[in-house]
């Protein structure tokens, strides 16, 4: 069964690249960003403090924050406790929950468990932090796509100009550098290129280049 991982900081392109690499070789892609946002929403509207470990592991072991995924037309659906937060979970205040509930080895087990059956079931690419390290260490292709911190930081400030914000980009690159320490350092399951993985330098390249590329490395292992 073909797997591929994609494994890489924040801002790299990951989740875009891979719908794109998914569309053209007829596969899923599963976005796990994506679940760890689904709790993080769960947690909020349950009135727990995504801070608070015992609490969010309580909740989880109760079946407060049950993830599923989806397909709709190829596309993505993430459910949570049964019900579609597909748009909900792409707010700011979603993404700072999951940054911290994704700390939580209660969390990691109940995603990854999902994530490996969902990965079995059918041909798939999953894109995140742990992928290639620990959600498909069997994987048949690792990915790590990457691009320098100022890269990353100019196409999110390019991104926030076309929603017609004026933001910082000295305050966005340093947003970029401590969210990489927080995903790189953290204790459980960090974000680390797997020894097997190849790395795909995306800082110069444009979409299509990417895209092209990672074709390149799944044709070779694929024939
Ligand atoms: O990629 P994203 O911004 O949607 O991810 C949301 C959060 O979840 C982010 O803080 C990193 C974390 N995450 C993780 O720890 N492991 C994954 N496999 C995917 C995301």
């Amino acid at each position: 069964m073909l797997s591929i991982a994609i494994d890489g900081p924040v801002g790299a392109g990951k989740s875009t690249i891979a719908d794109e690499v998914c569309r053209r070789l007829g596969i899923l892609h599963l976005d796990t960003g994506a679940m760890y946002r689904a709790v993080g929403l769960a947690v909020t509207a349950s009135g727990v403090d995504p801070q608070d470990e015992a609490a969010v592991t309580a909740l989880c072991e109760t079946g407060g924050a049950r993830v599923d995924v989806r397909y709709e037309n190829g596309a993505q659906v993430t459910l949570v406790n049964g019900r579609d937060v597909t748009g909900l979970i792409r707010s700011q205040e979603a993404g700072t929950a999951a940054s911290a509930v994704s700390r939580y080895a209660a969390v990691r087990r109940m995603l990854v468990a999902r994530q490996r059956e969902l990965a079995r079931e059918q041909p798939m690419l999953l894109d995140g932090r742990d992928i290639g390290t620990v959600v498909l260490p069997d994987a048949s292709l690792k990915i790590y796509l990457t691009a320098s911190p100022e890269a990353r930081a100019m196409r999110r400030l390019k991104q926030l100009e076309e929603k017609g914000e004026h933001p910082d980009f000295d305050a966005i690159l340093s947003e970029v550098n401590a969210r990489d320490h927080q995903d790189m350092t953290r204790a459980v399951d960090p974000l680390r290129k797997a020894a097997d993985a190849v790395e795909v330098d995306s800082s110069d390249l444009n979409f299509e280049e990417t895209v092209q590329a990672i074709l390149r490395l799944v044709e070779a292992v694929n024939g």
